[in-house]
């Protein structure tokens, strides 16, 4: 008796350890110094009163200036290397005026505009209004944060006739090249809530500000485009080195990133985000290297069924839409069946042209029932919704015709979410299921109301060629063997 009790316990300790081990462990934090070179500073991005910009150095001993004059060390660095450019190049007039200040200096400055506009009779709130647009409210300066520096030549002082300047111009031809942006351009002041000032440039380093240039970018434009994206990759034309530069929430998404690191920089003031700058290799796809999904995502490269973007990205974790689901599903039917060419004809879709890059496929998809029921149309025109996007059961239904003629093979696999779905779709999990192509999450689940992301899919059709491929009869194969199956009956 009490052997079988202490075994009895024995075994639940052992169960609970086994069950502790399972758990998602915490991820290994970034502990790495993060910078603030890319950070977004603005009125809605604010500094706090007692921010200090990071090693501050005295620009005397870098270039040129007006005064005493205080910028950030790898700011400062680059300026050095700038103005010396520049000084051989022959234009040889530009001084530094205005570096990092702090925010008590801001609320001078902002506030003594404030009165300029007083004195010009403006009211408080109109007042206010403009100067904002000039001045940046205390918090809100990029000068408090040691990344900016406003500069001069020929006496214009800080006015829009700097841009015509040998020294504006070369400036905004130039900077980029050592890092800098010219952070308010002319005819953007709804978007940076700023005038054109030429004479404001930017430290966010390399490769960023070649990537803002040439895009003609604002930072916030350039920020929201990485909060969207999660990456965005980019070959310098400087360097020549590709980089893939990534948006993360927390430390265990930069740990989980492939590539060499080389900064990792606050996204914006809030801190609850950053920007990782990494090194990628130029012959492949930056982001996948490493992700679970890369073997499946490099095979269907290959057989060109998917394609990276044009930056270099696959973007793996991205949800799939209507028309990526048709035009994957039927690139994988082309290759596996061989069907022979044929001119799309009509589709009953409000929502569809023939001109669109997916109609081919959705014709070919239509025609062959690799449609979700969702997609189908049985009477009239609907909606097709294009860039609505797909969800695991209309994926496992777009998908499962492919294995038609197949037999489930009744394994053992159920999942816990699938008892009360429709017999249509019990049957195309169950028969994906079977052939290996789908699996639950770790709960024996389905979830097929979940979206899917282009890494899921991708690895879902990889497995279905490895099926597949050795087995299917090409269409016109399948139609021989219908007819010999006809004879035999006869
Ligand atoms: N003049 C710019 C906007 C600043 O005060 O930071
Ligand atoms: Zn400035």
């Amino acid at each position: 008796m009490i052997a079988k009790a202490s075994l009895r316990a024995a075994l639940v300790f052992l169960c609970v350890l086994f069950v502790l081990l399972l758990l998602p462990q915490p991820a290994p934090a970034y502990d790495g110094p993060v910078g603030t070179a890319q950070m977004l500073v603005n009125k809605e991005y604010l500094l706090s009163s007692d921010f200090v910009g990071g090693d501050l150095v005295n620009l005397r001993d870098y270039m040129r200036v007006n005064g005493t004059v205080e910028m950030c060390r790898p700011a400062a660095e680059a300026l050095q290397r700038m103005s010396a450019d520049m000084q051989a190049a022959g234009v040889t007039g530009l001084s530094g005026s205005s570096g990092f200040r702090s925010y008590s200096t801001q609320v001078y400055l902002y506030q003594r505009k404030i009165n300029q506009y007083k004195a010009q009779n403006y009211g408080q709130a109109d007042a206010e209004r403009l100067a904002a647009q000039v001045v940046a409210p205390p918090g809100a300066s990029e000068h408090q944060s040691g990344l900016a520096i406003d500069v001069t030549a020929g006496g214009t002082g800080l006015t829009e006739s700097f841009a015509n300047t040998p020294e504006g111009k070369w400036l905004a031809e130039h900077c980029w090249e050592y890092g800098f942006i010219l952070r308010y351009p002319q005819n953007r002041t709804a978007d940076t809530g700023y005038i054109y000032e030429p004479w404001h440039f930017r430290y966010v380093g390399l490769p960023h500000a070649e990537y803002i240039h040439k895009n003609e970018l604002i930072l916030e434009e350039y920020v929201q485009k990485l909060q969207q994206e999660g990456v965005i990759g980019m070959i310098s034309g400087q360097s020549g080195q590709a980089y893939a530069v990534y948006h993360c929430r927390d430390a265990a998404e930069i740990d989980a990133l492939p590539g060499q690191r080389i900064s990792v920089s606050y996204a914006t003031t809030a801190r609850d985000s950053y920007i990782v700058t990494t090194l990628a290799e130029a012959s492949t796809l930056y982001d996948i290297v490493g992700h679970w999904a890369e073997e499946n995502i490099r095979h269907l490269v290959m057989l060109d069924i998917v394609t990276g973007y044009t930056d270099n990205t696959f973007r793996p974790g991205r949800n799939i839409s209507r028309a990526e689901l048709v035009t994957l599903t039927a690139r994988t039917y082309r290759l596996l069946f061989r069907p022979e060419e044929e001119t799309p004809g009509y589709l009953p879709y409000t929502d569809v042209k023939p001109s669109d890059y997916y109609y081919a496929n959705l014709w070919l998809c239509y025609r062959r029932g690799l449609l979700p029921r969702s997609m189908q149309v049985l009477q009239g025109e609907a909606a097709f919704l294009p860039n609505q996007q797909v969800l695991r059961w209309e994926a496992a239904e777009a998908l499962s015709p492919l294995f038609s003629g197949f037999p489930e093979l009744g394994s053992s696999i159920t999942f816990g979410d699938m008892l009360n779905a429709s017999p249509e779709l019990r049957h195309a999990v169950q028969l994906l299921a079977d052939y290996g192509i789908l699996t639950g999450d770790l709960q024996g689940n389905f979830n097929p109301d979940a979206n899917i992301s282009r890494a899921e899919i991708s690895a879902m059709l990889d497995r279905i060629l490895w099926s597949l491929y050795e087995e299917a009869p090409t269409e016109e194969e399948a139609g021989e063997k219908n007819l010999q199956a006809e004879k035999e009956n006869r």
